[in-house]
């Protein structure tokens, strides 16, 4: 059994006999097509753990990506532009460059931390956007029941060049030899403490540069020593897929999947989509959100939503009782004291005002 990976790990005809799979459309029952060996599901699925399965063994032994067609209505999508791009108006207003890990500052434009930028901006936009069944579904089929969502908004403009074929966040967001400072099993940990997605805000056709993916390459256990290689690199740029989206369509992937941002060679299209990364509860996420600023402007929503109450706040607030200070907030009747999440629910059943729900809010550790 390997414990700690070196180079002499990473071979590509490994590689190659794990990435070389066909997907078959009958193994995945809900699913309704498959494209270029990536699952194409329905904007909207039944709830449950049949389904939850089907996704997991997607993002785990299938080809590592599915896409949702209309995940997400056009109007909804539409309002929230409005607001990336107002976002975007006041950072370079203030001279802001959102640069990135990949491209120049200033050929893209990124808005980091989006999540709570957006709420604060205009919460019932928020609300809307995300009170997504498609959204929640994933994330508790591939993190359970509580998870971290963040957001970064990104727009690849025409002449935008592709990214570098590499893995996410924790372990993909290192050097190789930072990577190999940690076990093999922790290599095996990386994957299912985040859930990479991204809300297509703009239709992108292959000449926009959607996201340029390799199916089954997540499978590959010495994959972030791999990505780090010429080789394998090489062979990425030779068997990528790309699929082209729709607005409102959003894919998710497992962040071990070998993937990277397509060239933009279109006239005139601004590439736009809403990256989510989506943390485990029991994960640090990459980006700090400040849920409480959150909470405080979208409860005056959610005390009269109509929608789920139980989606926004899943998107929003912390969900889970840890790291605590255990002196102020000892666990009461049970293991874990009180969540961020539990005290809105509590908060918008018992039609709590506002002065109560802040003071309560406040009196909560995060
Ligand atoms: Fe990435």
């Amino acid at each position: 059994m390997t414990t700690w990976f070196t180079a002499a790990d990473a071979d590509l005809e490994d590689f190659r006999s794990v990435c070389e799979q066909k997907t078959e459309l009958s193994d995945y029952p809900h699913a309704i097509d498959v494209a270029d060996h990536v699952l194409i599901y329905p904007g909207r699925l039944p709830e449950g753990l049949e389904i939850q399965s089907e996704l997991v063994r997607a993002l785990m032994d299938g080809p590592g990506v599915v896409v949702f067609r209309g995940a997400f209505d056009a109007a909804v999508v539409d309002r929230a532009t409005a607001v990336f791009e107002d976002l975007i108006a006041v950072q370079k207003a203030a001279g802001v460059t959102g640069g990135d890990h990949f491209a120049k500052p200033g050929a893209n434009d990124r808005v980091w931390g989006a999540l709570d930028k957006f709420a604060l901006r205009d919460p019932a936009a928020f609300a809307a956007y995300y009170d997504n069944d498609t959204l929640a579904l994933i994330c508790r089929a591939w993190l359970g029941a509580a998870y971290q969502m963040t957001s970064q908004v990104n727009v690849v403009n025409p002449g935008g060049v592709a990214q570098v074929a590499h893995r996410d966040y924790h372990l993909g967001f290192m050097s190789r030899a930072q990577a190999q400072r940690y076990p093999a099993h922790v290599h095996a940990l990386s994957p299912v403490l985040t859930l990479q997605g991204a809300v297509a805000h703009v239709d992108m056709p292959v000449e926009t540069g959607p996201t340029l993916y390799l199916p089954y390459s997540q499978r590959y256990r010495a994959g972030y020593i791999a990505y780090h290689q010429p080789e394998f690199t090489a062979y990425f740029d030779r068997h990528r897929v790309q699929l082209p989206l729709a607005k409102g369509d959003a894919a998710f992937f497992n962040p071990a999947l070998f993937h990277g941002a397509g060239a933009n060679r279109s006239a005139g299209v601004r590439r736009m989509a809403n990256l989510l990364q989506v943390s485990s509860a029991f994960g640090r996420a990459m980006e700090t959100v400040d849920r409480a600023a959150m909470l405080r402007v979208l409860y005056p929503v959610l005390r009269h939503y109509r929608g789920s109450v139980d989606n926004v706040i899943a998107a929003s607030a912390e969900g889970y009782a840890f790291p605590t200070n255990l002196d102020t907030h000892q666990p009461v009747g049970g293991l874990a004291p009180k969540t961020q999440a539990d005290l809105v629910r509590e908060a918008v059943a018992g039609g709590w005002d506002q002065a109560r729900f802040e003071r309560a809010l406040q009196q909560t550790c995060k």
